[in-house]
């Protein structure tokens, strides 16, 4: 890229420093970032409007500053960077991007992260023992050869975990229903059945504590 004449520079350096010159000239942001003089986090924030939001995420409290257009699976994975959530669709069909909000699954898609300010989000990261024991769910995904390429598994499971929570009795029915709205590209569907099942069947509601 031809390198801009001064009064160009002289206006970014302006930009930089100025929120207001910034949003008049937002152009600048694209050329500073094209040079690589300055991150994507940088440009975010410069000029615009930034909420604070803090999140007990996997037993952490995480304090970050977001948009208010902020999804939470962006907030998940770009702010915290807790990549094991997916994002398969953005428009709230495929459940790749399944978290627990409250103990509740969730498609961390279909929420702004302003909206979750305060509570406590379970992702993918923070279902296994910090000895690296597999959640029950995550073993029985395991065991029963539940996944493919596994761009799914992560909402799949967060999905299934929330289920087996909320109905320990399932049966085949039970499970393809409760699991209709987190899709598999590779269509594994019977295995990630089994996998539910197997749980479902132990006796264990498929939290953490059925582990002690
Ligand atoms: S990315 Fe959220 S439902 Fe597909
Ligand atoms: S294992 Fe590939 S999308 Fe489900």
């Amino acid at each position: 890229m031809t390198p801009p004449p001064r009064q160009q520079a002289l206006t970014y350096l302006r930009a930089l420093y100025d929120p207001e010159a910034a949003n008049k000239c937002p152009q600048r942001w694209t050329w500073a970032l094209g040079r690589g003089n300055i991150s994507a986090s940088t440009v975010h924030r410069q000029g615009r409007r930034m909420e604070s939001v803090t999140l007990a995420v996997n037993g952490t409290e995480r304090s970050l500053e977001v948009e208010p257009r902020t999804l939470l699976v962006h907030a998940l994975r770009d702010e915290l960077r807790l990549t094991g959530t997916n994002i398969g669709c953005d428009s709230s069909s495929c459940g790749a991007c399944t978290v627990l909000v409250n103990g509740q699954s969730a498609k961390s898609c279909t929420m702004f992260a302003v909206q979750a300010d305060g509570a406590d989000i379970t992702t993918i990261e923070g279902v296994a023992d910090a000895d690296g024991t597999m959640h029950p769910m995550q073993q029985a995904f395991h065991e029963h050869h539940a996944l493919q390429c596994g761009y799914c598994t992560p909402g799949m499971v967060m999905a299934a975990i929330s289920l087996v929570e909320e109905y320990p009795e399932l049966d085949d029915q039970g499970v393809r229903h409760g699991l209709e709205g987190n899709l598999c590209r590779c269509t594994g569907y019977q295995n990630i059945v089994n996998a539910v099942l197997a749980v479902a069947g132990s006796g264990s509601d498929g939290s953490n504590q059925d582990r002690e």
